[in-house]
């Protein structure tokens, strides 16, 4: 003690000219390049606002860890004994040393708690603050950027920390996020023919090869409706009743928004006893939901997500998008970060819905690793308080789905450009449940289906059989460099993402995407936890245990998918194989066995 002490005076002593700042020696916390299409404009304007976050080192998180592959794994005594929100809270909260070196460094900055807000658990800790003290406190220079699209943001390209602190805060954001999540919606078309879903088709219905035996109407090969998805799922006849204790949820990001009338066609359309029946609407940080301004991401999303799980509570979360940023307005400027407004909201709910489905995502390699990491960590909360969540795999098959080398952005950012196969985050984040895409009856993967290796996380232990075995069958050297075969593999399951037929500003329209993929299996999954529900049970939760569990040990679960595969980065992509691969993971769900396992688990 009397030693450290005398240390802690020798070097006051030493830097004693400088009195009120005792070790303000920064030290380089984090620096990117910057992503491709992002261009420096003018210093940031001095008396611009910004709300500062900084995340603190959850120091128990490898036993919140183990604890969601507990009571995540059908096999364990624990299976779906959840955590509550308080137990998830005390294994996440920071040490109380970093909690007192935050509290001082924005003390000494005149940073008093009344100008601070933390998480409940004191994980995260928000300010707000001018740019110029941002800029001194980080030793950063802020500037304004903008996109090739016009989007503009404030952003630095690198930041530092007094050094005694880079043990204390594990990132400080906005600083080096450049991400622009995006809807995985590939196509977008308007029904020409106008057709009705419902009307006489002649063509004899089509036999599923699937362990079900079903049979799917024969429209179904090129428009899909909620009809054909529990026909195809074997879901019919099926009807949730677990008298509003299961909740069923998706997310709306960037200004897209679910139109109220198109959901009552839709359901007239698609789903008859639906209609009149509506969603809850929760606004987070201001989100919108403008009926001017109809979104096609967020009427796939509602319509079906919601029709397939009729009559189950529905709830569509906007979280506020990214506005311009104009330089003018002087007021704080939206930080760009939705899925930590959005965690920071639902992390904070109590009896969150128990299936959320996401359809946003972004280039891995554009999201700083630390950032990725922490909202992953918020992933993990939430499954370890029994949420399922789903995230579209994306639409560029292996990379930016562009055959064409000339075009094609499949390069590293880091410097070098290697050519590299492009992840999407947060469907590389190995506590949520990655959906590819299939197309047609008989079903093969359509050729966007996202797959492929995280180059951030590395293959969780759920992955240890399966993912091995897909990797053998390839031929050795097989995209050799292009990929990393020791990281999470992308996706987990699929479902239909082509020619769903939704209405959009008062019209039927087809339109495809994993983003219609995300929310179909997520239906699914929500129609599971009812089951479980109403059967007096845990809801499933964090769901990759289980499905790479029984995959492990029955057949027929889930559909495989082993025709097609998914290009990109001027490359024919992964095939869909036997078993799980990087186009379509397992395959796509037969709910009628699904609900047979969890019930007797
Ligand atoms: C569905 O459409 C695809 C593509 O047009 C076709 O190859 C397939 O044979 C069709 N399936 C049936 C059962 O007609
Ligand atoms: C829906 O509401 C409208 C207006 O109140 C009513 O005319 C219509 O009969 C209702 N339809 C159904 C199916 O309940
Ligand atoms: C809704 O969108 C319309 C059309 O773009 C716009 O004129 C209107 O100002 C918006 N309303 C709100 C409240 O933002
Ligand atoms: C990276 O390499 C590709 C292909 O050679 C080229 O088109 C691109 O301009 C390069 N980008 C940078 C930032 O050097
Ligand atoms: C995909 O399958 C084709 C045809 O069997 C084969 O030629 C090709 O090498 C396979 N691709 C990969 C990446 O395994």
């Amino acid at each position: 003690m009397r030693i450290s002490l005398a240390w802690g005076r020798v070097i006051f002593a030493l830097s004693g000219y400088a009195l009120a700042a005792p070790s303000t020696k920064f030290k380089l916390k984090e620096s990117i390049a910057v992503p491709r299409g992002w261009i420096r404009r003018d210093t940031a304007p001095r008396g611009l606002t910004i709300d500062l976050r900084i995340a603190l080192p959850q120091a128990n998180f490898p036993l919140l860890e183990q604890h969601l592959y507990e009571v995540s794994d059908p096999f364990h005594e624990r299976y779906g004994n959840h955590l509550t929100q308080e137990e998830v809270n005390e294994l996440i909260a920071p040490p109380a040393e970093s909690v007192d070196a935050v509290r001082s460094w924005l003390a000494d900055h005149g940073l008093t708690d009344s100008a601070i807000s933390r998480s409940p658990a004191g994980d995260w800790v928000k300010v707000r603050l001018p740019v110029s003290l941002a800029e001194e406190m980080l030793d950063a220079e802020y500037h304004v950027w903008e996109h090739a699209s016009g989007d503009t943001l404030i952003r630095t390209t690198a930041y530092s920390l007094p050094e005694h602190l880079h043990g204390h805060v594990e990132l400080v954001q906005p600083t080096t996020l450049f991400s622009r999540f995006r809807p995985q919606r590939a196509m977008f078309h308007f029904d020409q023919e106008g057709q009705s879903s419902t009307a006489a088709d002649n063509a004899p219905a089509i036999n599923v090869p699937s362990a079900s035996g079903g049979t799917v109407d024969a429209s179904c090969n090129t428009t899909v409706t909620v009809t054909c998805l529990k026909e195809l799922y074997n879901a019919v006849g099926f009807t949730p009743s677990s008298n509003g204790k299961n909740q069923v949820a998706c997310t709306g990001y960037l200004n897209e928004f679910a139109n109220l009338a198109d959901l009552q066609s839709f359901y007239e359309d698609q789903v008859p006893a639906a209609v009149n029946t509506s969603f809850k609407l929760v606004s987070i940080s201001g989100g919108q939901n403008n009926q001017s301004e109809p979104g096609g991401e967020a009427n796939l999303d509602t319509q079906f997500l919601f029709g397939i799980t009729f009559p189950t509570p529905a709830t569509f979360f906007t979280t506020a998008g990214s506005p311009p940023f104009i330089p003018d307005i002087l007021t704080p400027t939206d930080t760009n970060e939705p899925y930590l407004d959005w965690l920071d909201f639902i992390l904070n709910t109590p009896n969150p819905p128990q299936t959320i489905s996401t359809s946003y995502a972004d280039d891995e390699q554009t999201v700083p690793k630390s950032f990725a990491q922490g909202a992953c960590a918020g992933f993990a909360q939430l499954g370890a308080k029994g949420v399922s969540l789903t995230f579209s795999s994306g639409d560029g098959g292996v990379g930016d789905g562009d055959p064409d080398p000339a075009t094609q952005e499949c390069f590293t950012n880091d410097g070098l450009n290697k050519t590299q196969f492009v992840p999407l985050f947060p469907p590389s984040c190995p506590f949520v449940t990655a959906v590819g895409g299939t197309i047609h009856v008989p079903e093969r993967a359509v050729d966007f289906s996202g797959g492929g290796f995280s180059n951030y996380f590395p293959r969780p232990s759920y992955q240890d059989i399966a993912v091995p075995r897909f990797l053998k069958k390839l031929a050795p050297g097989t995209y050799a460099g292009l990929f990393n075969p020791a990281g999470r593999g992308i996706p987990d399951v699929a479902a239909q993402a082509d020619n769903f037929r939704i209405f959009f500003d008062g019209r039927p329209a087809l339109i495809g995407g994993t983003s219609a993929a995300a929310p179909t299996f997520a239906g699914f999954v929500s129609l599971l936890n009812d089951a479980r529900i109403q059967a007096g049970k845990s809801p499933l939760g964090f769901l990759n245990p289980l499905i790479y569990g029984i995959n492990l040990i029955q057949t027929g679960a889930f559909n495989d998918i082993t025709t097609g595969n998914n290009p990109g980065c001027g490359t024919p992509g992964f095939n869909a194989t036997i078993g799980w691969d990087a186009v379509t993971g397992f395959g796509t769900p037969n709910f009628g066995i699904l609900k047979e396992i969890v019930l007797g688990l």
